[in-house]
């Protein structure tokens, strides 16, 4: 038989003791045989060197052809088995990847929350930092710092809930956190705003809920004025409700802050023609404001003679009540999935 011809025979008889391996022991000791540092066809490549010259090269070509066909016949064989027993796997488990999949029930933001997280974004953007103050107040920070002392009648309009400590209450707003800031960041100029939940004993309805959020704002540093506080709202509602939104001042009266002022937005349903959501005024109120009270500023550790400062106080609810239609806040804490669904 000649050299080639016990070549092909060579390969013929490593490619069907191949197609016996059924599994990769058989495979690993085929390939010991074969392709092993001692096996056939390394061995038929040694030959080489013992052939007359001038047979070497026709001879050398022929058994590096064989050496790689061989060798991919084995990679083959190797990924054929390796399917073969995934297949085998996922049938003995009762598993068909053939099925359509089941989209699992994902979870997103609560509306209030999704809401906070845009206006504290919009703020982000002019540079304030969000500061998270307690929820559980006293007496002295919740009112007295702020310029409510004993007795004033206001105090009226936020119904408290106390605890069985004397002095001791849930904030009825964001605005104690104003003195926490101050005498926390004195003599630095403050730019934040105060995200959080607020409680007042209140009879529960459409418009009110005994638990809600404020973003609180406060800005405190030298020659801030009035003028500041306009830009800075303008600025905010133009990214909250669209480019163009009119805002409007209204005169009003915190103890805290002095002057005082309402803000109302063009109604954004009916551009101000007047709707039953703007209850025909063609205004939305959207939030209190005004310049620090120089009592507020003294008690937070800044001199009015030489600081000055403005906040505003929003009701995240409200604006997304406005935002999206909503016209009962009772949905918000409700806990009703078909009302968060819509989301
Ligand atoms: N704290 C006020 C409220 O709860 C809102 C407010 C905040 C007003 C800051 C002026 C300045 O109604």
């Amino acid at each position: 038989m000649s050299q080639h011809q016990e070549l092909i025979q060579l390969q013929a008889q490593a490619e069907n003791e191949l197609a016996d391996a059924r599994d990769e022991k058989q495979l690993e000791a085929w390939r010991i045989k074969w392709l092993g540092r001692k096996g056939l066809v390394p061995a038929a490549v040694k030959q080489i060197g013992s052939l007359p010259k001038e047979e070497r090269a026709a001879y050398g070509q022929a058994v590096n052809q064989l050496k790689q066909a061989v060798q991919a016949a084995f990679e083959a064989r190797q990924q054929q088995l390796k399917e073969a027993a995934m297949a085998a796997e996922l049938r003995s488990e009762g598993f068909d990847p053939t099925l359509p999949g089941r989209r699992p029930q994902i979870g997103r933001l609560h509306p209030s929350s999704a809401t906070l997280r845009e206006i504290a974004h919009i703020f982000a953007h002019m540079g304030f930092e969000v500061y998270t103050a307690r929820d559980v107040e006293t007496d002295e920070y919740n009112f007295q710092l702020l310029n409510f002392p004993k007795g004033h009648p206001a105090r009226e309009m936020q119904d408290t809930f106390h605890t069985t400590t004397p002095d001791v209450l849930l904030r009825t707003h964001t605005s104690p956190g104003q003195i926490r800031v101050m005498r926390e960041r004195y003599p630095e100029p403050i730019r934040v705003i105060l995200p959080g939940k607020c409680y007042r004993y209140e009879q529960v309805t459409a418009r009110s809920e005994m638990m809600f959020h404020q973003v609180e704002g406060l800005v405190v540093g030298k020659n801030i004025t009035f003028a500041d506080l306009k830009g800075t709202l303008q600025a905010f509602v133009d990214q909250l409700f669209g480019e163009g939104r009119q805002l409007r001042f209204r005169a009003s009266h915190f103890p805290f802050t002095e002057p005082s002022a309402e803000v109302d937005v063009d109604c954004i349903l009916c551009g101000g023609k007047g709707c039953r959501v703007c209850k025909y005024t063609g205004w939305l109120e959207i939030l209190g404001c005004g310049m620090v009270h120089p009592n507020v500023l003294r008690n937070g550790g800044y001199d009015p003679e030489e600081w000055s400062g403005y906040a505003f106080g929003m009701g995240p609810e409200r604006i997304a009540m406005l935002l999206h239609g909503v016209d009962d806040i009772r949905y918000f804490f409700s806990n009703d999935v078909r009302f968060l669904e819509q989301f």
